[in-house]
């Protein structure tokens, strides 16, 4: 169930190891968040994916899968078919070309492969009894062994559904809290009304939530803030804390002025501040946060809030602008090497329907196609 990312690769490799292999899909066309991921690009993995990259209950868990197909298992796959890609930063892999390079490819391997595509199929019940029996709007099928490949619930308006979910309920799988991750954050209506006329702004940044860090940009948006930064850091927020941003990472803002006892003043604090930081936003900060005192304490406690911005968001733009959805089925309940259900012999969950929610980056794509491979080859 599930014509997307993992859902193809887990048709694929069943089918050829000679499975006979049905994929069906809600949705009209196959494989539409491949085709609107990466801006259009598809960032389909990332050669350095480890299991680090991973937030899960058990961080261990995704380890297996990961390690039995590899972002260079998915790159001779991409090769095999002559797409051309480069690596943009970190790793990142995506086409020259476009992401439906990636769906046509999907299709073709899964049809070499004998596996049937049907889209346009509406899921109305699965019912358990000597294999599975999914009742659908074009009918009744039944099968030995179901997969579940429904994905989160971001971008609704594309076909994403809790299907995934309600199935694991109803077989007696726990599901793990669900939240919208990768995620840009919303202000407070005082910091909106601080910061957001400067929507459109980046600029780089370490942001922090406890001990997680990531250096990347910040942009403010109309709402709140996004930017890669910030969304990294999304997924291991928790409602109600304070996020920290670096602003100057790597580099002191007021050196020069701490280092000399002459020219404190506002005119040489604000060159400081225009070679560390974008203008606008340094005219902001000056203007919320005045220098009135030009002692070293004063200027040392001025460099530390510029390394330390504590922001509490007041939430986060939901599942209408979240990449993922972290939190899933649980994966205590699945079979780490084959992602079958322990207690239910024939069902297997895989991709972002599973407790297992990547970085930024190409991450969560590879845990789509190991995770479906990993099913595939088992089933
Ligand atoms: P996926 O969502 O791909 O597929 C699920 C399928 O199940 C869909 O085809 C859906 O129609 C179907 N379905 C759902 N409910 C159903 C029901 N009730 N009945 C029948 N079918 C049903 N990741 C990455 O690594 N690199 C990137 O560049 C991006 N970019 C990106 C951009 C945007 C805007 C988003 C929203 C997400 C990304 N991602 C990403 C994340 C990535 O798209 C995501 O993690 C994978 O697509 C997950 O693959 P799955 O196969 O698990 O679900």
């Amino acid at each position: 169930m599930g014509a997307g990312a993992a859902g193809m690769m887990a048709a694929m490799e069943a089918g050829k190891r000679g499975r006979r292999v049905l994929v069906l899909d809600h949705s009209p066309r196959i494989g539409r968040k491949i085709l609107i991921s990466g801006g259009g690009r598809c960032n389909f993995t990332n050669v350095g994916a480890r299991a680090e990259n991973y937030l899960s209950a058990n961080p261990h868990f995704a380890k297996s899968a990961l390690a039995r197909y590899t972002p260079k298992d998915f790159i001779a796959l991409v090769e095999k078919h002559g797409i051309a890609y480069h690596e943009k930063t970190l790793g990142q892999l995506f086409c020259d070309g476009s992401a439906q390079q990636i769906v046509t490819m999907l299709e073709r391997e899964a049809a070499e492969a004998n596996v049937t595509v049907q889209a346009n199929t509406g899921v109305h019940e699965i019912v358990h009894s000597d294999g599975f029996t999914v009742r659908t709007t074009r009918g009744d099928f039944r099968a030995p062994a179901l997969v579940i490949a429904c994905g989160g619930l971001s971008i609704p308006k594309i076909g994403a559904t809790g299907f995934g979910y309600d199935v694991a309920r109803q077989f007696g799988l726990r599901v793990r809290d669900l939240r919208p991750a990768l995620v840009p954050l919303v202000f407070n209506p005082e910091n909106t009304k601080q910061w957001c006329d400067l929507s459109g702004l980046s600029t780089e940044v370490i942001a922090y939530a406890g001990k997680r860090s990531f250096r990347e940009k910040l942009l403010i948006t109309h709402r709140g803030i996004s930017g890669p930064a910030v969304l990294q850091i999304s997924s291991y927020w928790q409602p109600g804390t304070a996020l920290r941003f670096d602003l100057s990472p790597g580099a002191k803002v007021l050196d020069a002025l701490l280092a000399s006892p002459y020219d404190r003043d506002s005119t040489a604090l604000r060159q400081m501040m225009y070679a560390a930081l974008p203008q606008r936003f340094a005219d902001r900060w000056m203007r919320l946060f005045p220098q009135t005192k030009w002692t070293n304490a004063a200027l040392e406690a001025s460099e530390n809030a510029l390394h330390q911005w504590g922001i509490t968001p007041a939430g986060t733009e939901g599942y209408e602008k979240a990449e993922v959805t972290a939190g899933g089925v649980d994966t205590d309940d699945l079979d780490a090497k084959t992602l079958q259900a322990r207690n239910v012999p024939g069902l297997f969950f895989i991709g972002e329907v599973v407790d297992v929610t990547g970085w930024l980056g190409g991450y969560n794509f590879q845990w789509a196609w190991a995770s479906g491979a990993a099913a595939g080859r088992a089933l």
